[in-house]
């Protein structure tokens, strides 16, 4: 049992490496960050064939929808609602193995059992969370937070 956990700990470790060494030639010399954030964003689903991964971006006291791919989602969070508009607030990553036991959960699709917000920093300031969800209980772990945070880092300048 540990050895298969740790099996698959190691190729999920592989493939966020892979990715995080992608994403330069991803970019190349575009400059225009709605369209770097939709590469990786369809880059990140792509690899690990998650329900939903998208951004929000904070625009005045709310998250709007950014570049996603996935089910259709809600176009506004308040500050302090739902896993991101918490993950906003509190400036931390939140990993939430099961959706339906955390308190404020915003369901955007039914399909969704777990999920994880890393927040996306420009200056020490939050510009954006990165939020992706799985359909499978506790897909994330400190594993996905720390190249999350890596790859949200791609992210900036967003405008
Ligand atoms: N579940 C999120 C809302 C966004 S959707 O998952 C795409 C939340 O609780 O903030």
């Amino acid at each position: 049992m540990s050895e298969t956990l740790h099996i698959n700990e190691g190729s999920k470790n592989e493939k966020y490496k892979t990715l995080l060494q992608q994403i330069p030639a991803l970019i190349g010399d575009e400059k225009d960050p709605i369209a770097i954030a939709a590469n990786i964003v369809a880059a990140l689903k792509q690899t690990f064939d998650f329900l939903w991964v998208g951004l929000y971006r904070v625009k005045g006291n709310e998250l709007v929808l950014g570049p996603f791919q996935g089910p259709i989602a809600c176009t506004r969070i308040a500050k302090g609602k739902g896993v991101c508009g918490m993950a906003w607030e509190s400036k931390t990553t939140l990993v939430v193995p099961n959706v339906h036991e955390f308190e404020g959960h915003i369901a955007c699709s039914s399909l969704s059992n777990s999920e994880i917000v890393v927040p996306v920093f420009a200056d020490g300031e939050i510009v954006a969370v990165l939020d992706v969800d799985s359909i499978a209980f506790g897909t994330f772990d400190e594993v996905d937070a720390f190249y999350l945070k890596n790859i949200a880092a791609w992210f900036v300048p967003l405008d």
